[in-house]
């Protein structure tokens, strides 16, 4: 499949793939990662597929990935053509609340680190990984704006934050003349919609692309743990981290079982790998402006590559809408239910389609 159809991301003139390449794999530090020689071939694949788009983090298996991504890149000198994203805030100095989250001193000095294990002088999009609940929009959107003056970052992003505080960052750079937030990063798939509440309106108004993490819910969507094995006898990440208490591995449980359930009937009804069916219907919800799909084998990479090459028919996505609904919460049904009836005095009023559809294409040929 060719990737060599750029988009936008979000209100910027930054070029992307729809699908990027997350690195978060790249070493095998954390247990679940694979080895050089193996991301060296996935990095070659979807370089050679027309990717351009890889995304990183300062900390993602100890400093191996942000290296290995640089070294790959300079092997094939790379460096005008990839777009790099790397992330700060999470801390590798026990002991030291500034070499951690979101505040100045952490971030001149993240960003330096990033840069000299990218073994490059400047980063195409640099983002808050995690909020801190601390460090005031304004100290962190300046300290930015700074970056991107002094030529050391090109655009930013923000991951994992509340609505609020994006909105507030996105605000202040609107109106202080700060470089404005083109990009959230946040985990969406068909087992996890939560984003849809807020954050889909929210780019879409604001001028900030989705760049979706965890496609797959760390890999229960490929279809390799059984619903009838309660998930025991799939290999990979979810089966090594079971015990874990962080909730991005906590996919085994009743309603994402019914969700897998229908997701491989909708797969072998399309001829296609579950894996690729629901890497498709994350791409194509609203406000999405890329997917980065994760790989610890070239076979996987190869499958996930294929995912935007078909369409999935609208009855099939609505089977696919029904069985992962997000329930519905305050104050969200006031805005989608016949209770907008009684604001408009039941005169019909057109509603502004909520999503953000890139519709900037660049072509290479
Ligand atoms: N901002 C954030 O907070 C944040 C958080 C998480 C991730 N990310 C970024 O998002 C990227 C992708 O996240 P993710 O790795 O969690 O994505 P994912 O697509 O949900 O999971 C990828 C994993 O699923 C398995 N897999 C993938 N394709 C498969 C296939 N076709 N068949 C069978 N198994 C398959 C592989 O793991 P196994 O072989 O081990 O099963 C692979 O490593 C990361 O690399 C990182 O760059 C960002």
């Amino acid at each position: 499949m060719s990737l060599n159809t750029y988009y936008t991301l979000g209100r910027s003139g930054l070029r992307v793939s729809r699908l990027a390449l997350g690195t978060m794999t790249f070493g095998t530090e954390w247990g679940w990662g694979s080895d050089r020689e193996t991301n060296q071939q996935l990095f070659n694949t979807y370089v050679d597929a027309g990717g351009n788009f890889f995304d990183t983090a300062d900390l993602y298996t100890n400093g191996t990935s942000e290296i290995w991504l640089g070294e790959f890149i300079k092997e094939r000198n790379l460096r005008d053509r990839a777009v790099i994203a790397t992330k700060f805030t999470f801390n590798a100095d026990p002991g030291n609340p500034n070499a951690g989250g979101n505040g100045r001193k952490n971030i001149l000095r993240a960003v330096e680190g990033s840069l000299k294990r990218l073994n490059t002088d400047y980063i195409d999009l640099y983002i808050l990984h995690a909020w801190d609940r601390i460090t005031p929009a304004e100290e962190m959107m300046r300290t930015l704006d700074d970056l991107v003056r002094s030529g050391k970052v090109r655009h930013i992003g923000l991951s994992d934050t509340p609505a609020w505080y994006a909105a507030r960052s996105q605000t202040l750079a609107e109106w202080r003349g700060y470089e404005p937030v083109c990009a959230l990063q946040l985990e969406y798939s068909l087992v996890e919609r939560n984003i849809e509440k807020e954050f889909v309106s929210l780019g879409t108004e604001l001028g900030m692309g989705i760049m979706v993490w965890s496609p797959l819910g760390s890999g229960l969507l490929s279809g390799k743990y059984k619903p009838s094995q309660d998930g025991s006898m799939g290999e990979g990440r979810l089966q090594a981290m079971k015990e874990s208490k962080n909730p991005s591995f906590q996919k085994f449980s009743d309603r994402n079982w019914k969700i897998v359930a229908e997701l491989e009937k909708v797969a072998n009804e399309l001829g296609r790998s579950m894996a690729q069916v629901s890497l498709n219907w994350t791409a194509n919800q609203p406000g999405i402006g890329s997917v980065i799909i994760g790989a610890t084998k070239l076979h996987q990479l190869e499958d996930n590559l294929q995912s935007l090459s078909f369409q999935i028919p609208n009855e099939l996505m609505q089977r696919l809408e029904e069985v992962s609904r997000p329930n519905p919460q305050f104050p969200y049904f006031f805005f989608d239910s016949e209770i907008q009836g009684m604001v408009n005095g039941g005169a019909t009023v057109g509603v502004k389609p909520v999503g953000y559809h890139p519709d900037v294409l660049v072509r290479r040929e």
